[in-house]
C-alpha cells in the first residue's frame, strides 16, 4: 500500500493555456485521431438540473470553449432560458514530461453560455461529418421514434443527396462558455489529488491558487 500527494507544477497564468497543454498531452496517446467529450450541465425547469455529454469543438477566436447543437434539443432550450451552465472535462491517462500517467478533471464553474453568431455557422457546418449533417435534418431530438421509419427516412435522405452538398438547417447552432472559475484536478494511482483553481477577478485578471481536493 502506498500513498502520495499529487502536485500540479508550473502552471501558466492563463487557464486557457493550461487547458490547451493538458489537451495536447491527452491527444498524444491517440495519434490516429482524438475526440474530446465534455459534460454539460444546465438548469432545467422540469428536472432542476440536466446534464449530457457533448463534443468539445475547440476554442472560439476570443478563447472560449464551445460546442455545437441544434435549437430543437433540450440543451439549447435550457441555455436559451437560463444561460448558467457548468462544463466538466475528464481526461484519463495523460502522461506528464516524466512519462507518469495522471487523470485530469477540468471544470468551467459558474459559466455563462453565449450563442455564437449565425455568420459563423456555415464554416462549422462544412466540417461536419455526413452522419452529423443528416442527423440535423431527420432527427426529432427527444421524441419517441419508430426505428424502421427513421431508417427509411435516413436512407431516402442519403439517396436523394448522394454526392450533393447538404444545406445547413436553421436549427444548427453553437454556444461558447464564459466561466467565472477554471478548476483543474490532477490525480494518479494511490495519490491524493491536487487542484489548481483560477478565479476571475473584478479587474478581468485571473488569480490562481492550489485548493484542497
Ligand atoms: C460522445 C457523444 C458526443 C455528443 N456530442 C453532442 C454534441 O456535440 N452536441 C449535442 O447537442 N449533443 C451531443 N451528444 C448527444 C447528447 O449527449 C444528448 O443526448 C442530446 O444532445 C440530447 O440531450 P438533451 O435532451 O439534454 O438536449 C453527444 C453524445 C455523445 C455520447
Amino acid at each position: 500500500m502506498s500513498s502520495a500527494l499529487a502536485k500540479i507544477e508550473d502552471f501558466p497564468s492563463d487557464p486557457v493555456e493550461f487547458f490547451k497543454e493538458i489537451l495536447q498531452a491527452a491527444a498524444k496517446g491517440h495519434p490516429d485521431g482524438f475526440l474530446q467529450e465534455m459534460n454539460l450541465a444546465t438548469v432545467d425547469e422540469e428536472y432542476g438540473v440536466l446534464n449530457r455529454t457533448v463534443l468539445y469543438r475547440g476554442l472560439t477566436p476570443d478563447n472560449f470553449v464551445f460546442y455545437i447543437t441544434h435549437r430543437y434539443t433540450r440543451n439549447f432550450k435550457n441555455l436559451q432560458a437560463n444561460s448558467k451552465a457548468c462544463v466538466t472535462f475528464y481526461m484519463p491517462d495523460v502522461k506528464d514530461t516524466t512519462g507518469k500517467d495522471s487523470s485530469w478533471q477540468v471544470r468551467l464553474i459558474g459559466a455563462t453560455a453565449v450563442e455564437l453568431p449565425q455568420t459563423e455557422m456555415d464554416a462549422l457546418w462544412a466540417k461536419e461529418s455526413l452522419a452529423a449533417q443528416i442527423r440535423g435534418h431527420i432527427c426529432p431530438c427527444g421524441e419517441p421514434i419508430n426505428y424502421d421509419e427513421l431508417k427509411a427516412r435516413h436512407d431516402r435522405f442519403l439517396q436523394e443527396h448522394n454526392g450533393k452538398s447538404i444545406a445547413r438547417p436553421a436549427s444548427y447552432t453553437a454556444w461558447k462558455f464564459q466561466p467565472q472559475r477554471w478548476d483543474f484536478l490532477k490525480v494518479g494511482l494511490n495519490e491524493i489529488a491536487d487542484r489548481v483553481q483560477y478565479r476571475l477577478q473584478d479587474n478581468g485578471k485571473w488569480e490562481s491558487m492550489h485548493v484542497a481536493t
